[in-house]
């Protein structure tokens, strides 16, 4: 999906102890990345895996630092806890797959993303149907068409 975008995706180790992102990796990816010149990096996407949230106290740091959009792939963590928070509200937006064999499964394939931003809310519902905007508000897949 990066690639499709036309973006180009930097892959970041792991910690050993989690399979979860590497903090002091990320941080020195950012680095590499930005001395290289030839890339602008925009976005993290941390995945949680396994049920475990990364570290988001200091993914988030890091995304602030250097004016970063944090997406969490919450796809195997839905239902699991950081800090009191719930795993899919981590980050600016949380993304989730309801594909039957992910912690909440559906019938067939299916995802979500959880965001607080209204106006990234809007966005994504306008995408969800075709780009519709603001013009068919109210209208979901559900509505009976002429
Ligand atoms: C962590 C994680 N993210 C994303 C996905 C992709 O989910 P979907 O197949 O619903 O697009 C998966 C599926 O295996 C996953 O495990």
């Amino acid at each position: 999906m990066i690639s499709l975008l036309g973006a180009t995706p930097v892959f970041v180790d792991i910690d050993a102890a989690t399979f979860n992102i590497f903090p002091e990796k990320l941080e020195t990816a950012i680095h590499q990345v930005v001395q290289a010149g030839k890339l602008t990096p925009k976005a993290i996407i941390p995945v949680d895996l396994f049920g475990l949230p990364c570290d988001y106290d200091r993914i988030n740091k890091t995304a602030s630092n250097h004016n970063l959009v944090v997406i969490e792939d919450a796809a195997q963590s839905f239902g699991a806890e950081y800090k009191g928070r719930m795993a899919g509200s981590l980050a600016h937006a949380g993304c989730t797959s309801f594909f039957p064999a992910k912690p909440l499964g559906c019938y067939g394939d299916g995802g979500a993303v959880l965001t607080d931003s209204n106006d990234l809310a809007d966005t994504l519902k306008s995408i969800r149907i075709h780009g519709k905007g603001k013009e068919l508000a109210g209208v979901t897949n559900d509505t009976p068409r002429p």
